[in-house]
Parts: C-alpha cells; sequence; structure tokens
C-alpha cells in the first residue's frame, strides 16, 4: 500500500536507490539530505520519472534539523507512515589513533540521528496504530570491522535499538526492523582504503561488492506487507559475508 516515505541520507548511494525504489512503488517521499543540492537532485529524479517528492536538507544528529525535517515531510505529504533511517558517515583509523570527536560524530550521526528522527515521526504512528522504520545498520554491526571500532559500534547500537523499539512498538501497529548490508558500491565504500575493500572482496562468497538498488530492494520488502511477520529483525544483503 502506497503510503508517505521519509528517507533520510538519501541524496547519495543506498538512500538514493531506496528514495527511487519506494517512489516507483507509488510512496510520496520526502528525500532527506545534509547536502541540499543532493537532496534536490534525487527529488528532481523522482519527479521526472513521475512520482512525487520533496527534497528537505537537515542534519539528522540535530535536534532541531530532525524536528525541521519531519515537519517539512508532514507538510508536502502528511504524516510519515514508513520512515528509512540511512543516513550515514564513514571514517576509518585505528583504535589507538581515534580521536574522541570522529567517535561522537560517528554516534552522533547514527544513533542519535536515528534516536531523533524515529522520536520525531512515532507519536503520529502510534496513534494512527500503524506505521513501518526500517534502519539501515551494517554488517559491521553484527562483526566488526578492523578500523572501525566508532563504526562497528554504532552500528551495533542501531540494531540493539531496532531489536528494543520492536518489542515495544510493534503490537501497537508500528513494524521495525533492520537491514545490515555488507560492502556496497557507493562513495561511502570509496572513503575505505583500497586495501581495506580488496581484502574485503576477496573473502566474498559471491565474489562482489552489491549495489544500491540490492539493498534497496530489501528496505522495500521491509516496507510492504509482504514482510508483516518481520518484526525486530536485521536482514543481510551482503553477499553472504555474514552468513547467521
Ligand atoms: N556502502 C556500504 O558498503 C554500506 C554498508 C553497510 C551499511 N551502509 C550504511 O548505509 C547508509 C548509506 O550509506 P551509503 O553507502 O549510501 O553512503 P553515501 O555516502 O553514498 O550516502 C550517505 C548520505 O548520507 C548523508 N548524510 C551524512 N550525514 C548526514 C546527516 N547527519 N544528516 C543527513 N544526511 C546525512 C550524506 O550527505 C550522503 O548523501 C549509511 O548508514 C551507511 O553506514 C553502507
Amino acid at each position: 500500500m502506497a503510503g508517505a516515505a521519509l528517507v533520510t541520507g538519501a541524496g547519495s548511494g543506498i538512500g538514493r536507490a531506496i528514495a527511487l525504489k519506494l517512489a516507483v512503488g507509488g510512496d510520496t517521499v520526502t528525500v532527506n539530505d545534509l547536502s541540499a543540492e543532493r537532496a534536490e537532485a534525487v527529488a528532481d529524479e523522482i519527479r521526472a520519472a513521475g512520482g512525487r517528492a520533496v527534497a528537505v536538507a537537515g542534519d539528522v544528529s540535530s535536534e532541531a534539523d530532525a524536528a525541521a525535517i519531519h515537519r517539512a515531510a508532514v507538510t508536502a505529504h502528511g504524516e510519515v507512515t514508513l520512515l528509512v533511517n540511512n543516513a550515514g558517515i564513514a571514517h576509518q583509523a585505528l583504535f589507538e589513533n581515534l580521536e574522541v570527536g570522529d567517535f561522537d560524530r560517528m554516534f552522533a550521526v547514527h544513533v542519535r540521528g536515528t534516536f531523533l528522527m524515529t522520536k520525531a515521526v512515532l507519536p503520529a504512528m502510534l496513534e494512527a496504530g500503524a506505521g513501518v522504520i526500517v534502519n539501515v545498520a551494517s554488517q559491521l554491526g553484527q562483526i566488526g570491522g578492523v578500523e572501525l571500532v566508532h563504526y562497528s559500534g554504532a552500528k551495533a547500537a542501531i540494531i540493539g535499538m531496532t531489536k528494543a523499539l520492536a518489542r515495544e512498538v510493534s503490537a501497537r501497529g508500528v513494524r521495525v526492523n533492520a537491514v545490515a548490508p555488507g560492502p556496497i558500491n557507493t562513495p561511502l565504500v570509496m572513503q575505505l582504503s583500497e586495501e581495506w575493500r580488496a581484502a574485503k572482496r576477496a573473502g566474498l562468497p559471491l565474489g562482489r561488492f552489491g549495489e544500491p538498488e540490492e539493498v534497496a530492494a530489501t528496505v522495500a520488502f521491509l516496507a510492504s506487507p509482504a514482510a508483516s511477520l518481520f518484526v525486530g529483525q536485521t536482514l543481510g544483503p551482503n553477499s553472504g559475508d555474514v552468513m547467521l
């Protein structure tokens, strides 16, 4: 059933693919990104294809911005029925070289951002007795990654939050799940070192990184009524890197 989707960090990579996929499925889409230019470009792309989208710039880790993003989404398309917490950043350093600021920013964007955006949309979902939240974690939150203690920790936190919130709200009509992608060909993964990427690729059962559209398909499934029994789950479009 078509609804009103809000996708954070949708100006690039996986978020962009999710926004495009949901729009093709009939959802109206609020395209959020830190970069107004990138958000606008994706909203333009959706409208050019005949879909309905609005671009909203803002930083999900800021309480004021998160509230403003939510307000803009509701103004454009009515109450949000699907939130995809996708905004994310990459940064790589050995633990002994990690600065407190690197750690804080990683947790601010991924964990605080997911918390703030969920806080914004949840009351209306609970009131309606319906809604879906999909959090974009990472397989590194399940298995850890070298030089990625802060990233892995933040993604593990998202998986824990997904499970805990699902326990609280699923009986009231709101389904909360996560995806934990493996390496996906996006600008974010290109920020990691070539050595890291080569070693990762060599170890993948599928022998290749994923494409953003392959993650978007998993998110669209979790958002659909076909996923009615999926509650607090973490699905892994990950080229076979992690098998649970
Ligand atoms: N690419 C991968 O291999 C991979 C694997 C697992 C998980 N992920 C996760 O998928 C998500 C999307 O990553 P991607 O690979 O598409 O990256 P990307 O860099 O292509 O896109 C991320 C987008 O998020 C935006 N963003 C960053 N901080 C933001 C903030 N504070 N508020 C709003 N927008 C913000 C960026 O401007 C960017 O446009 C992230 O959460 C990432 O951690 C990516």
